[in-house]
C-alpha cells in the first residue's frame, strides 16, 4: 500500500505533527513541573497531566509505526548517493527509538518511584505501572534506569553527528 510517491500522506503528516507538538510541550511541561516553588496540588495536577500526555504519545508513536509499516514513505530524491540514503535511514530509525524511548522512560521511572503515586489518565483512566519495575513487586529499581537513560540522552548528539 503507497501513500504517494512524491509525498507523505495526510495521516502521516497528521501524526508527524501530533508528536512533534506534542514533545515539544512536554518538554516545557516536564520542566516546569519539576519546579520546586510550585504550589503542591498544582504540582501533582501537572504531573498527572504529563503522564497522561506521554501515555497518549506513546500511543501515537505505535500508532504511527503501525502506519509507517502499511504504507511506504516517498521515495528519496535521485540526486542522493547510496550512503546519504543509508544515513538518512539511520537518522530515522533514531527517531523513531526516541519516539518511544522519552515515553517508557517516564513511564519505567514513575513504575520504580519509591512514591509510588498512582497514574490516573486525565483523571479517569487508571494506569498501571510496568510490571517487572513496580516497587510493590520488585522492590525500588531506580538504579537500573541509569544505564536505560544512558543512551536517550545520546540519541541527540549522535543522530546530530549522523545528520551533518
Ligand atoms: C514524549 C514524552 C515525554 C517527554 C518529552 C518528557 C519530558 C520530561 C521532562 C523534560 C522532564 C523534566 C526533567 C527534569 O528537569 O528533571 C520530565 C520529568 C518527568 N517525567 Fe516526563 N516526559 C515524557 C513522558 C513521560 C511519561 C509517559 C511519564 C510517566 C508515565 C513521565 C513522567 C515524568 C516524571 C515522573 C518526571 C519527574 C522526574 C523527576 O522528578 O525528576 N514522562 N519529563
Amino acid at each position: 500500500m503507497t501513500t504517494s510517491s512524491e509525498r507523505y500522506g495526510a495521516v502521516a503528516m497528521i501524526l508527524h505533527w501530533i508528536m512533534a507538538l506534542g514533545i515539544l510541550f512536554m518538554l516545557g511541561l516536564g520542566l516546569v513541573m519539576v519546579h520546586g516553588s510550585l504550589d503542591p496540588g498544582i504540582m501533582y495536577r501537572l504531573f498527572q497531566l504529563h503522564k497522561s500526555i506521554g501515555i497518549t504519545l506513546l500511543a501515537v508513536a505505535l500508532l504511527r509505526v503501525v502506519w509507517r509499516f502499511l504504507h511506504h514513505p516517498p521515495a528519496f530524491p535521485a540526486s542522493m548517493s547510496l550512503g546519504e540514503i543509508r544515513l538518512a535511514k539511520l537518522g530515522h530509525a533514531l527517531l523513531y527509538m526516541e519516539l518511544f524511548f522519552m515515553p517508557l522512560s517516564g513511564w519505567a521511572l514513575v513504575s520504580s518511584s519509591v512514591f509510588a503515586i498512582p497514574t490516573v489518565l486525565y483523571g479517569i483512566v487508571p494506569w498501571p505501572d510496568l510490571p517487572f519495575l513496580s516497587i510493590s513487586q520488585t522492590g525500588s529499581r531506580s538504579k537500573m534506569l541509569l544505564p536505560c537513560c544512558m543512551p536517550m540522552a545520546l540519541m541527540p548528539s549522535l543522530q546530530w553527528w549522523v545528520c551533518i
